[in-house]
């Protein structure tokens, strides 16, 4: 079943603009004259100064990426002006509440004029090109203005997702000396509401960098105001004009930061820059859903995740598109929201994740089948690998076998897609990405960094930049070298497993580092466990990805815990909301065991290997264990596996 082929159907081919014939010309394109097939794409966003330089990258030594670095531009531009006098009146965004009462319309006309006001407001705080900004909001139509206004002024914005904990927010707003917070009284997620102002007041207890506090006001929740550094977004921009210089940016000027998780250490600020970011969103978001004027689109991702910058309000405002931000959740009010929201709106391109997929999965058709869903054309898939069988549920369910799937795979790091089928020119195989975009060069190679060819399974690198790459750890360009160039000399890991079948067809088997994937979710198992050694019970943790039949993965801990310390369960619960409150909700352990050791080689290394085969219950094959310390913790470990 998983080797099934699904062919592009002749009706989508007909009406696609990249066909097979298209796409193998764009290959062959780019393979010719790798310069000139981007001098021809570059022109997909508006320049001030058009690139004469295209590109100029060294994946060895200190690493250097370059994209088209003597144009200028400002990504507002290419977003909002170059667009008023063709489709100024046109919904550049469908706006759905978490209560299905409540949406709102917003033209490019109406953005246009909103994020000039804000940028002057912004202007008028001190925030110049170069500073970094903040931004803690819900999936409220202020979020994308507030990017599109650090992009005006040429300020990097630094999203950080509404679920994360004061903590992990201070810590973010720290590593950037943010000096301006963009936030709201409150977020609204299933019915429930969500603290915004009340955690970014705790977090900048610790954050002396921030000199200003714009918040939106969206609940209309009482919030503490700090007179002199907190401002209310409408007082402050209700008397800006409604237009706005737009700062001239080189190409490789900063874009934006977003913090995302490795195998060690604090997450890092993936730095993206403004000319081949933009690029990129714009040929990715155009040639992967195969976008036609007037489409509604509809990637319901969050705007603090990379899918959420990219695909909500970079990739499409750059095209022109109309996109539909939504501030719910697929379970609330019912588990047929997302169809609600396809029929009310009249949805074209649905993109999801499926880890959403599989828990609607769970409830049967009946909840899909009650909405019209024929206004959908093209259905997407993003996160994670989708297993097959979710594959042919979204594909007969959802879809009804019309709709072409797009599996597409990609990374914060990669700032938009790199692995994906084009719906009108690639066969699809459930569970696999398929193909690279045309001018992407990805290898699959061994332990050794042996490129292997043909049918192979190894570790995924990417041989050569993309305009989209992200160009260095902010701050510490070091680690960016170490972090992503060094494990296989001169090539890009990207820390995922692959394999590739005769066909050529990529299949992501997942992490094979110490990152886990959680609902979608990306997460380093040393954050989780530096939360858990925080508290004053715990000696020692080590956190693992086990399956998890509607997340993926779920986090299994192991802790041992300080002598004289009793492993209760209500000590299991209190560790359980510690890690939630050091980190935010999305760490929440799925399981916690008690270890009175952990396995650790006799240099003190923890065996991770031989913990995740315990969480997964596959005791079977746990391989050599002669190099451990303590043989006998394991058999421990396994008889009180829990779960
Ligand atoms: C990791 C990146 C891509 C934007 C959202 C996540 C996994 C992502 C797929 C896919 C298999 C996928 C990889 C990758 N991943 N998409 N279609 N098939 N795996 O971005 O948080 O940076 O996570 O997500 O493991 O490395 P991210």
């Amino acid at each position: 079943m998983a080797d099934d082929i699904i062919a592009v159907k002749p009706e989508i081919a007909a009406k696609a603009r990249v066909d097979a014939a298209k796409r193998d010309a764009m290959v062959a394109a780019e393979a010719r004259d790798a310069d000139a097939f981007w001098r021809s794409e570059m022109t997909r966003i508006a320049w001030m100064k058009e690139p004469t330089k295209i590109k100029a990258v060294d994946f060895t030594g200190d690493v250097s990426i370059k994209w088209f670095w003597d144009g200028e531009l400002n990504a507002s531009v290419s977003c909002l002006d170059r667009h008023l006098a063709t489709r100024g009146d046109q919904v550049a965004i469908i706006w759905e509440g978490d209560d299905p009462n409540s949406d709102s319309k917003v033209t490019y006309r109406d953005l246009h004029a909103r994020v000039c006001k804000l940028a002057n407001a912004m202007r008028k705080l001190g925030v110049k090109k170069g500073d970094r900004v903040c931004i803690y909001l819900p999936m409220i139509v202020e979020a994308a203005v507030a990017m599109l206004a650090c992009a005006r002024v040429g300020a990097i914005h630094s999203i950080v997702f509404g679920g994360f904990s004061p903590d992990s927010l201070a810590s973010r707003i720290q590593d950037s000396a943010c000096s301006l917070l963009i936030t709201a009284d409150e977020g609204r997620r299933g019915g429930r509401k969500v603290p915004l102002k009340a955690n970014a007041d705790e977090a900048l207890l610790a954050c002396p960098s921030i000199r200003h506090v714009i918040v939106a006001k969206n609940t209309g929740g009482t919030v503490a105001m700090k007179d002199g550094r907190d401002h209310w977004w409408e007082a402050l921009t209700a008397g800006e004009p409604d237009t706005c210089e737009p700062e001239r940016m080189n190409a490789e000027d900063p874009l934006f930061i977003l913090y995302t998780s490795g195998s060690t250490g604090k997450p890092k600020g993936v730095l993206h820059t403004t000319g081949g970011y933009m690029v990129w969103a714009a040929f990715t978001h155009d040639n992967v859903f195969d976008y036609r004027d007037g489409e509604i689109y509809w990637c319901t991702a969050d705007v603090g995740w990379v899918t959420g910058h990219t695909y909500i309000v970079y990739g499409p405002l750059a095209n022109g598109a109309t996109t539909l931000m939504f501030e719910g959740v697929p379970s609330w009010p019912d588990n047929g929201r997302f169809w609600q929201v396809c029929a009310k709106h009249k949805v074209n391109i649905f993109y999801t994740a499926p880890t959403a997929i599989r828990a609607l999965m769970r409830d049967g058709e009946a909840p899909v089948r009650k909405h019209d869903r024929s206004s959908i054309r093209i259905l997407g898939s993003v996160g994670e690998p989708i297993n097959p069988e979710a594959w042919l549920w979204y594909y007969r369910v959802v879809g009804d076998e019309r709709c072409p799937i797009v599996d597409t795979w990609w990374q914060t790091e990669t700032g938009g897609i790199l692995i994906s089928p084009l719906p009108g020119a690639v066969a699809q195989k459930p569970g696999s990405a398929t193909l690279p975009l045309p001018g992407v060069k990805p290898a699959i190679v061994d332990g050794e960094g042996n490129i292997l060819d043909g049918a192979a399974e190894g570790n995924l690198v990417i041989l050569d930049s993309w305009p989209g790459q992200m160009r260095t750890i902010y701050g510490d360009h070091p680690r960016f070298a170490q972090t992503y160039f060094s494990t296989f000399p001169g090539k890009y890991f990207t820390g995922d497993g692959a394999r590739r079948d005769a066909d050529g067809y990529y299949w992501i088997t997942g992490r094979v580092d110490d990152v886990i994937n959680v609902a979608g979710h990306r997460m380093g198992t040393a954050e989780v466990e530096s939360a858990l050694v925080a508290h004053q019970s715990v000696a020692e943790a080590a956190v693992v990805g086990m399956p998890h039949d509607i997340k993926g993965q779920g986090i299994y801990a192991y802790v041992t815990l300080k002598a004289g310390v009793e492993p209760t369960e209500a000590l299991r619960k209190e560790l359980v909301a510690w890690v939630r409150k050091e980190i935010g909700p999305i760490a929440t352990p799925d399981a916690i065991q008690w270890a009175p050791g952990l396995p650790k080689t006799r240099s003190g290394k923890i065996m991770r290997r031989i913990l995740r085969k315990i969480a997964a219950n596959e005791t079977d094959g746990l391989g050599d264990t002669s190099t451990l310390a303590d043989p006998g913790v394991v058999q421990e470990l396994i008889e009180n596996k829990v779960g």
